[in-house]
C-alpha cells in the first residue's frame, strides 16, 4: 500500500517523466491577487500565464498546491465534518499545459497514471464532459464504454476560478466504490460511493466582471486532483480521514479526549466523529494559513480564520474539552507534513501560540454564549417557533464572539434557522453608528464649504509664503504649507503663521478633505487671499523625523528577530518618543529586546541614505518585501520610503531623515501588551535618547548615593542591635548571678549564650567583675561553628588563689581543647560540644577542689 508521501511523489515523478517542470506550491495566502482571500486551486499561481499577461520559462508544469476553500466561489466549510471527503484545507496535485498539449494528451496522461501506474480498476472509472464538448467525449470513447461517459452542464463541468478570471469546460474522472458497480446514476450526486477524483480543465476563456466570456489567445490545460481523495482510494479507505494523512491527528484527539473515534460508516454522523473530523481538518487550514503569514482577526481573511477556529473550538467543547486543545495538534501535524512543507516547522511556535491564544480568548465567552443560546432555544420551543431572531444572533455575535455561521450551525443542529436578514440589518446599523461617531468628531471640528485645496510643501522646505484659501475663527488653510498634518501616526507640526504683521502660533494641523487646516492660538482677523509666512518649528520637526525613520528600522528589526508574523497594528511618531504596536503573541525577552536594539543601532551607524520615490501603487506592490498595510487605503500614486532597499521599504507619507546617522541612538524604553496578540514597544531616538541616557545616569548616581546613606544607616542599626543584645545578655547574667548560691562564700556562675561572640562574652565577664566586685567567678560559653568558646573571669580578690587562666585551661581540657590568659580574665576553646552542659555543671565542684588543694595548677 502506498503511503500519502509515496502517492505525492509518484504523481510528481510521473509528470517529470512527461517533460513537466516541478514547481513549489504557492503560499496559501495569495499575495497580489485582490480577487482571492486564499489560494483555492493549483492554477492560481499561473493566472497571469493563462490570461497572457505573464510567461514562464516552461510550457509544462506540475506541483502539489496547498489550497483553502472557505470563501468565495469555492467554499466547502459547511460540508466539513459531516462527510468523509470535504476539507477546508487540502493538497491539489496538478499538471498544466500553457499553450502546449491539449485535450488528447491531458486525458491520455491521466489515464496512464491512474490505470497503468496506479492500477486503478478500469471498470470503476467514469468520465464526465461538458454538455457540448463532443471532442472530449470522442476521446473518452477510446478508453471507456459510452454508458460510463456522462454529459453535465455548467454547474459540474465548467470550471471557474472566481467571479472573474480564467475558466473553461472540464472533464472529470470519477471513481465508483459501489460493490456491484452500480454507480452510473450516482456520478455528481454528492455521495462518497462515487467520488470525483480528477478534474481536467480546458482553459480557454477569461470571465470578465460584466459576466461575458472573452476567448483567450491560447488554449491551456489545468488539472487538479485532491491528494486526500486519491490517497483514500489507493489505500482502499472509505473515508479520507482513515488515511495516513489524518490518522495521526484523529489518534491524538482520541488520546486527548479519551473517546474512541467512531470509524464505522454506519456511525458517520456520530457527534464525536463529526467533531474529530472538523478539528482534524480545521487545524490543518489554520496551521498552513498562519505559516504563510495570515493571522486570525476581525476582518477579511483574518475573520475567516477566526470563524474556522471558533467552529473548531465549539466542536472541541462537544468532545468534552474545556481548555485549549486545537493547538496541541500542531506538533502532530508538523511531524506528518513538516518535511514536505518546511514552513510549518519554521513557524511551529508561532502557529501554536496563535491558535492557543485565540482558543483562550474564545473559551472565555463560549460557555456563556452556549448558555445564552440554550435560553433562546428554550424560549422558541415554548412559543413553537423555528427561527432564531436576528437580535439573538447579533447579541451572540457582539457579546459572546459567535460568528454568524457558528450560530447558524448550532441552530441547524436543533432543526432551527436564523433570521440572517435582521442580523445583517443590525450589523449595518452598528457600522452606521460607528461611522456617525467618527463623523461627528470630525464635523464638530470643522466644516469647510468651498472647494479650496492645500498643497503640502513640507517635504522640501520648512518655511514658505502663501495665501489664505479658507479661514474660520482660529482655523486657517493656505494654498501651500510646509506644515505636516497629523497622519500615519506622525503627529502634526507646530510653528508660526505670520499674517498681516500678526504672529499666530500653530498648535495643531489636520487634513480635512483637500485642505490642510492649521489650528492657531487665537481667532484670525485676516480673510481669504491674505499673505502668510508659514514657519515650521524646525528643531521639533527634526526630532519627529528621527523618530519616524527609527520606527521603520524598528519594524524591520522586529520582523528579523521575532519573525515575519510581525505586522504593524498601530504607531505614534512624536518628537520625544515613538510607539509601535504589532502582532506578536508573547512578551519579548530581554535578549530579544537587546538584539533588536543592536540591529537598529548598527543600521544607523551604516550611514545609509534614506530616500523616497513616488510611483504607481502597482509598481510599489511589486517591490520585494515592501511593507504596506492591509487596513490602509492607498491612492493610485504612492510614496515609498527606502532605507537601504534590501532592508526597509515602506509605503509612507511621513517625513524622514536624509541619512541614518541623524537618528543618533535608539533606545527601547518599554515593552508591554496592548491586547491579545498585540505587543507595544516604546522607544526614543536622537535628543530624546540622549536625554533618556542622561536620566538613567542621574538615577544611577542617586541610587548610589541612596545606597551609601542606606549602608550608613544599616551600620548604625547593627551597632544598636548589638548593644541591645549585650544589654539583654547582661540582664540575664544578672539574674543567674543573683539566683546563684554562694559556695564557701564564693559565687560561681556559669551560663551558655547561644549565638554570642567571644567579644560579647568578654564584655559580659567585665560587667560581672564590676558588678559582683568580690568573691565571684564566672564561666561563660557559646557555641560557634560546632566549637565551644569559653570566657572565664574572677573578681580581683580571687586572682591569686583562683587565676582565671588556670580555671579555663582546665575546663577546656575536659572539652578536648585548650586556652589560657590572664588571671582576671581568660579565654579558651573546645571541640566537644556535647559535653559542655556537664562540664559547666561540674565547674562549681572544680572551683571547690581548687580551694581545697591550693597548690594545683
Ligand atoms: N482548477 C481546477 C480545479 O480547481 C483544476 O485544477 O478543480
Amino acid at each position: 500500500m502506498m503511503s500519502s508521501e509515496e502517492v505525492r511523489s509518484s504523481f510528481l515523478e510521473f509528470f517529470r517523466e512527461k517533460g513537466h517542470t516541478i514547481v513549489p506550491s504557492a503560499p496559501v495566502i495569495p499575495h497580489g491577487d485582490p480577487t482571492l482571500l486564499f489560494t483555492n486551486a493549483g492554477m492560481n499561481q499561473f493566472k497571469d500565464v493563462f490570461l497572457g499577461t505573464g510567461t514562464r520559462p516552461y510550457t509544462r508544469a506540475a506541483d502539489t498546491q496547498k489550497c483553502i476553500r472557505v470563501s468565495g466561489k469555492h467554499n466547502d466549510l459547511e460540508e466539513v465534518g459531516y462527510d468523509t471527503y470535504h476539507h477546508t484545507f487540502f493538497e491539489m496535485l496538478g499538471n498544466w499545459s500553457f499553450g502546449d498539449y491539449y485535450k488528447e494528451e491531458a486525458i491520455a496522461y491521466a489515464w496512464e497514471l491512474l490505470v497503468d501506474r496506479w492500477k486503478l480498476p478500469v471498470e470503476r472509472l467514469h468520465a464526465t464532459v461538458f454538455r457540448t464538448d463532443d471532442e472530449a467525449y470522442q476521446i473518452w470513447l477510446r478508453y471507456l464504454p459510452p454508458e460510463r461517459i456522462h454529459r453535465f452542464d455548467e454547474k459540474d463541468n465548467f470550471w471557474e476560478m472566481g467571479d472573474t478570471g480564467p475558466c473553461g469546460p472540464s472533464t472529470e474522472i470519477h471513481f465508483d466504490r459501489t460493490p456491484d458497480l452500480s454507480g452510473a446514476a450516482l456520478v455528481n450526486a454528492g455521495t462518497p460511493d462515487v467520488i470525483e477524483i480528477w478534474n481536467l480543465v480546458f482553459i480557454q476563456f477569461n470571465r470578465l466582471p460584466d459576466g461575458t466570456l472573452q476567448p483567450l489567445q491560447k488554449k491551456h490545460v489545468d488539472t487538479g486532483m485532491g491528494l486526500e481523495r486519491i490517497v483514500a482510494i489507493l489505500q482502499d479507505k472509505w473515508s479520507n480521514y482513515d488515511t495516513d494523512l489524518f490518522q495521526p491527528l484523529i489518534r491524538a484527539l482520541e488520546e486527548l479526549s479519551g473517546r474512541p473515534y467512531p470509524a464505522d460508516p454506519e456511525q458517520l454522523l456520530h457527534p464525536d466523529g463529526v467533531a474529530m473530523r472538523v478539528i482534524a481538518d480545521h487545524v490543518r487550514a489554520l496551521s498552513f494559513a498562519i505559516a504563510d503569514g495570515a493571522l486570525p482577526g476581525n476582518e477579511g481573511r483574518g475573520y475567516v480564520l477566526r470563524r474556522i477556529l471558533r467552529r473548531a473550538a465549539r466542536y472541541a467543547r462537544n468532545l468534552g474539552f474545556h481548555t485549549p486543545v486545537i493547538y496541541q495538534l500542531v506538533p502532530v501535524l508538523v511531524d506528518k507534513m513538516g518535511d514536505v512543507f518546511p514552513e510549518l516547522r519554521e513557524q511551529q511556535s508561532t502557529i501554536e501560540r496563535t491558535i492557543r491564544s485565540e482558543e483562550e480568548m474564545f473559551l472565555a465567552t463560549l460557555d456563556r454564549g452556549i448558555a445564552h443560546f440554550e435560553t433562546v432555544v428554550a424560549q422558541l420551543e415554548k412559543e413553537g417557533k423555528k427561527v432564531i431572531p436576528g437580535e439573538a444572533a447579533f447579541l451572540l455575535y457582539d457579546t459572546f464572539g459567535f460568528p454568524l455561521d457558528l450560530t447558524q450551525l448550532m441552530a441547524r443542529e436543533r432543526g432551527l434557522s436564523v433570521d440572517t436578514e435582521r442580523f445583517e440589518q443590525l450589523m449595518e446599523e452598528q457600522r452606521e453608528r460607528s461611522r456617525q461617531a467618527r463623523k461627528v468628531e470630525q464635523v464638530e471640528v470643522i466644516t469647510p464649504q468651498d472647494t479650496a485645496e492645500s498643497e503640502f510643501i513640507g517635504y522640501e522646505t520648512l518655511e514658505g509664503e502663501s495665501r489664505i484659501v479658507w479661514v474660520e475663527d482660529n482655523k486657517v488653510a493656505l494654498a501651500a504649507t510646509p506644515f505636516y498634518a497629523e497622519a500615519g501616526g506622525q503627529v502634526a507640526d507646530t510653528g508660526t503663521l505670520e499674517i498681516e504683521g500678526e504672529r499666530y502660533r500653530v498648535k495643531d494641523v489636520q487634513r480635512v478633505g483637500d485642505l490642510i487646516v492649521h489650528f492657531v492660538d487665537r481667532p484670525v482677523t485676516a480673510s481669504a487671499g491674505a499673505r502668510v509666512l508659514a514657519k515650521v518649528d524646525a528643531r521639533r520637526r527634526q526630532e519627529i523625523r528621527t523618530h519616524h525613520s527609527a520606527t521603520h528600522i524598528l519594524h524591520e528589526a522586529l520582523r528579523r528577530v521575532l519573525g515575519s508574523h510581525v505586522k504593524q497594528a498601530g504607531s505614534l511618531v512624536a518628537p520625544d518618543h515613538l510607539r509601535f504596536d504589532f502582532s506578536h503573541y508573547e512578551k519579548l525577552t530581554p535578549e530579544q529586546l537587546r538584539e533588536i536594539e543592536e540591529i537598529i543601532n548598527e543600521k544607523i551607524r551604516e550611514n545609509i541614505e534614506v530616500y523616497t520615490e513616488v510611483m504607481p501603487l502597482e509598481k510599489a506592490q511589486k517591490i520585494p518585501n515592501v511593507k504596506m498595510f492591509f487596513g490602509d487605503k492607498y491612492g493610485d500614486i504612492v510614496r515609498v520610503v527606502f532605507i537601504d532597499e534590501k532592508f526597509s521599504v515602506e509605503l509612507c507619507g511621513g517625513t524622514h531623515v536624509e541619512r541614518t546617522p541623524e537618528i543618533g541612538l535608539v533606545k527601547i524604553v518599554e515593552e508591554s501588551s496592548v491586547a491579545a496578540g498585540v505587543r507595544r514597544v516604546v522607544a526614543v531616538s536622537s535628543e530624546a535618547a540622549e536625554a533618556y541616557v542622561r536620566q538613567l545616569e542621574d538615577q544611577l548616581k542617586q541610587a548610589a548615593e541612596r545606597e551609601r546613606d542606606l549602608m550608613e544607616k544599616i551600620r548604625k542599626l547593627e551597632k544598636q542591635l548589638e548593644n541591645f543584645k549585650v544589654e539583654s545578655m547582661k540582664r540575664q547574667l544578672e539574674e543567674v548571678t543573683t539566683q546563684s548560691q554562694p559556695v564557701n562564700g564564693i559565687r560561681v556562675v556559669t551560663r551558655i549564650f547561644e549565638d554570642a561572640t567571644v567579644d560579647q562574652l568578654k564584655q559580659l565577664a567585665d560587667f560581672f567583675r564590676t558588678t559582683v566586685k568580690k568573691q565571684g567567678i564566672v564561666l561563660l560559653a557559646t557555641i560557634r561553628k560546632d566549637k565551644v568558646q569559653l570566657v572565664c573571669a574572677v573578681t580581683d580578690d580571687l586572682r591569686e588563689r583562683l587565676p582565671a587562666g588556670t580555671l579555663v585551661r582546665e575546663v577546656a581540657r575536659q572539652l578536648g581543647g585548650g586556652g589560657g590568659g590572664q588571671s582576671h580574665m581568660a579565654t579558651a576553646g573546645g571541640r566537644d560540644v556535647a559535653r559542655l552542659p556537664a562540664v559547666l555543671e561540674a565547674f562549681s565542684a572544680l572551683v571547690q577542689s581548687k580551694l581545697e588543694t591550693p597548690a594545683s595548677s
